[in-house]
């Protein structure tokens, strides 16, 4: 009674002020590109279970690095498949080691692209578990501490071999400190830390897992990772992170936490990063070639949703399309 009508559709009324009046703007400076690396050369393996996504020896990766960097792309993260696996991951942080090699090709052949590394040991462990094993009381687990120092050596070499910034996604206590002393003993203390701070145990990396080979080959990942139902820990793990001196947290997977990527960013303000996981890329994909969901939708609505929830970096196997639909 006595209202206007229509006052919030009047902002809706017209295509030049909808746009005008958006208030979340994707931009592809937000957009990190994951990569897998394997040996070889001329290698592009598909990943069966992550459509238009591949395993890519170090040529290759050139190659696709040159294409992204060419689309706007200007970071990429990459997660090395070794020549062979050890119960502590010794490929992990090898000289030769196929990230090294891969950061030093990219680095050679694409120097302004932003190159980010991911520190973990399950792609190099043979169990498949992202830390070394102990047997306590007949049960066997990820030993904490025993972790620290090979994460440690593996962030380094990364960093010798030209990497730009780390990021650490193991979820081990104590690894963001002791990487952070590591790398500035190493003269690496210009060198960032984006902490995969709060990961969670998630159904949506199994994808990944075929991906970077490295599913555990016994028990699963919820003695390190976080529990689904859990918040305020998530604010507890961020906190401890940037304390031990993480320069940028991260949040992952994305869409299914979108309260605690909003409650990182108010609580902490630091920038704040989301991983649009493996999962979450497949389940489009899957749904698109049904003809199921709109692609190009689905993918701008699901990471404009995430950067409205407050995420200031996106990884996303979706970049390069990102990239060209945001043109
Ligand atoms: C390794 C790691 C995983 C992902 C990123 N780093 C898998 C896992 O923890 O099992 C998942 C990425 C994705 O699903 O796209 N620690
Ligand atoms: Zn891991």
């Amino acid at each position: 009674m006595g209202f206007p009508q229509l006052r919030l559709r009047r902002l809706r009324s017209h295509p030049v002020l909808r746009r005008m009046v958006r208030e979340t703007r994707l931009s592809v400076d937000q957009l990190i590109y994951p990569l897998f690396v394997r040996p070889g050369s001329g290698v592009r393996q598909p990943i069966g279970s992550m459509p238009g996504q591949y395993q890519l020896s170090v040529d290759t990766l050139v190659e696709e690095c040159r294409r992204v960097q060419d689309l706007g792309i200007s970071a990429v993260l990459l997660f090395g498949i070794p020549e062979s696996k050890d119960a502590v991951g010794s490929e992990a942080y090898a000289e030769h080691g196929i990230v090294q090699r891969a950061c030093e090709a990219i680095k050679r052949a694409c120097p302004d692209l932003f190159v980010i590394t991911d520190v973990c040991l399950c792609e190099y462990t043979d169990h498949g578990h992202c830390g070394v094993i102990v047997e306590r009381d007949g049960r066997r687990d990820v030993d904490n501490d025993a972790t620290l120092p090979l994460l440690v050596k593996e962030a380094v070499s990364h960093a010798r071999a030209g990497a730009d910034m780390v990021a650490p996604s193991d979820m081990m206590d104590g690894r963001v400190g002791a990487i952070r002393s590591g790398l500035d003993e190493a003269g690496f203390a210009h060198l960032p830390i984006m902490a995969y701070a709060a990961k969670y145990a998630s159904s949506y990396y199994g994808p990944f897992r075929e991906a970077a080979e490295s599913p555990p080959k016994f028990g699963d990942r919820r003695s390190y990772q976080m529990d689904p139902a859990n918040g305020d820990e998530a604010l507890r793990e961020v906190a401890a992170d940037i304390e031990e001196g993480a320069d940028l947290v991260m949040v992952k997977p994305a869409i299914n936490y979108l309260d605690i990527i909003w409650r990182v960013k108010e609580r902490f303000g630091l920038p704040t990063a989301a991983y649009h996981v493996s999962g979450e890329y497949s389940m489009i994909k899957a749904a698109a070639a049904n003809g199921w969901l709109d692609e190009k939708g689905a993918v701008l609505e699901a990471t404009t949703a995430i950067a409205r929830a407050g995420a200031d970096l996106i990884l996303t196997y979706f970049a390069p399309r990102l990239a060209e639909w945001l043109r």
